[in-house]
Formats: structure tokens, C-alpha cells, sequence
């Protein structure tokens, strides 16, 4: 406390003790009360002076209010107020993710595209349909499993993810997956694979083994995107997902 505010509030608590003796006690406690300012007339720059002096709580960090979220519903409510999620297409909408917050199958796709920025939810567009026909093919159901993406948002023309929107998005992917922990991820292609096991390599050669990643059996397969482009690729996909539905069941995965 100030010098000069200490004086007065000595003259004012003097006062009042005198006031107390000639009339009685009256509200004993509003000296300590936090009032005390505006009931002591002491001025607002006196006051304002000893507000400096307090410490600013700092800001917490990203990884701080990332720990804070124990559930999806509030890492939601982060990633709506995060502007660090957002790509240079302006007014797009965050894309979550959806399905069972309990999935023992997670599914990590790149970005959302037009139809998913207009619905909000993952793979609802042409490739979400055909991600939908292999799934079902191994008896997966949208609702069982969850589906997310790295971007959170579209990006413009559905171009390729850069490497700083990769590195600004991926510490509340991990979030989530520290969240649902599943005992599968597949990524929907290079893109995917590449970001999570942090590694440069060709699709061809990271698909059809597993990879230990936060506790989960990690995969990478062909982007169904990539799949409506080149038919080849139907058949490693069709493996690679027999794979994952194989390791699933011995991991006594539910549904
Ligand atoms: N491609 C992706 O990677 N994710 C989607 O949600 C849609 C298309
Ligand atoms: N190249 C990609 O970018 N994705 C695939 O799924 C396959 C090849």
C-alpha cells in the first residue's frame, strides 16, 4: 500500500474510532471490507496506483488451457475460440469431429472440404461417402468410431494443409486423442500419416504396419480421395483396412 494512501486510511480509521466513542459502534468490519476505497474517498489514481502493483496473473499457455479440457464438449469450446485454427479462407466453420467419444477407432482424415465446412462434421463430401462404403465393408458404423481431421477448418480451394497449419492444429488433434484413447488411428492418407508419425516418406511405404502412438495401434492407408483418383490403390486400401479391423477384434475393440 502507498505511503499516502496508508496516511489516509490512518485518518480515516482515527476518525471513525473517534465517531464510534461519541455515537456507538456501527458496520465494525467495513474498513477491512474490499469498499474501502470508495467508502474512504481515497481517489481512484491513489487506488489505482496499488492495482499496478498487483501481479498480473500471466496468460496461460496452449499446452496449460489444452490440459485444462476434460472433455471434447470443452476442447470444443476452445477450438471454437481459437483463432489459431483457422486458415486464410475466411468465415469457415469449425469442423470438430464426430462419433463415439468413447471409440475404440479413431479415423484422422487432412482437412474438411466444402461440404463438411457447410455441415460441420468430417468426410460428409464424396469422400466421406466412399470412407463410409469401406467402413460399413468391415462392419464399422460413423456412430461407433470418431472421425476428425488435423485442420480444423478448410482451407481455400481444398489445397494441401501447409506445414505452419499442420503445426498450429496438431496440439489439439493430440488433445483429443489423449481425450478418446483409442486403441486404433487410421490415417486417411500421406498427409495424415506423415503429420502424426512425423516423418517424410511415400504412402506406399509407411501403409500396412502398425505404429505405437500415444498408446494406440497407428495406421496410414490411401485417402479415399486419393482412391476416386486412382482405382489401383482399391486394393492395398481393402488390406490395409481388413488389417485394422483384424487388430480391432484382438484388442477386444467394442462395438
Ligand atoms: N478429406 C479429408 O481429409 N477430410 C474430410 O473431412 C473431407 C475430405
Ligand atoms: N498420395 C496422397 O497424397 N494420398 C494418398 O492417399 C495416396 C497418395
Amino acid at each position: 500500500m502507498s505511503e499516502q494512501k496508508k496516511t489516509i486510511l490512518d485518518e480515516v480509521i482515527q476518525f471513525i474510532e473517534t465517531e464510534k466513542e461519541l455515537y456507538g459502534s456501527f458496520t465494525p468490519d467495513f474498513i477491512q471490507s474490499d469498499d474501502t476505497d470508495k467508502e474512504t474517498g481515497v481517489s481512484a489514481e491513489v487506488a489505482s496506483t496499488d492495482v499496478e502493483k498487483v501481479e498480473e496473473k500471466p496468460e496461460l499457455t496452449l499446452a496449460e488451457k489444452l490440459n485444462h479440457c476434460n472433455t471434447l464438449d470443452q476442447l470444443k469450446e476452445l477450438c471454437e475460440r481459437s483463432d489459431e485454427l483457422k486458415t486464410d479462407l475466411e468465415n469457415t466453420n469449425l469442423v470438430f469431429g464426430v462419433g463415439n467419444p468413447k471409440a475404440d477407432l479413431m479415423i484422422i482424415g487432412e482437412a474438411p472440404g466444402e461440404q463438411e465446412d457447410i455441415q460441420c462434421e468430417p468426410f460428409v463430401g464424396p469422400a466421406g461417402q466412399l470412407l463410409d462404403k469401406i467402413l460399413g465393408a468391415i462392419k464399422f458404423k460413423r456412430k461407433d468410431i470418431y472421425i476428425t481431421n488435423i485442420l480444423k477448418h478448410r482451407p481455400p480451394e481444398n489445397r494441401n494443409p501447409a506445414e505452419e497449419e499442420l503445426t498450429r492444429s496438431l496440439p489439439y488433434l493430440l488433445r483429443q486423442i489423449e481425450l478418446i484413447q483409442p486403441k486404433i488411428i487410421l490415417c486417411m492418407g500421406k498427409v495424415s500419416g506423415t503429420t502424426l508419425l512425423e516423418k517424410d516418406d511415400a504412402l506406399k511405404n509407411m501403409r500396412g504396419t502398425f505404429y505405437k502412438f500415444k498408446g494406440a495401434d497407428l495406421t496410414v492407408t490411401y485417402h479415399p480421395a486419393a482412391l476416386l483418383r486412382n482405382p489401383n490403390w482399391k486394393r492395398p486400401t481393402w488390406e490395409d483396412v481388413q488389417m485394422v479391423r483384424k487388430r480391432y477384434d484382438e484388442l477386444g475393440g467394442k462395438p
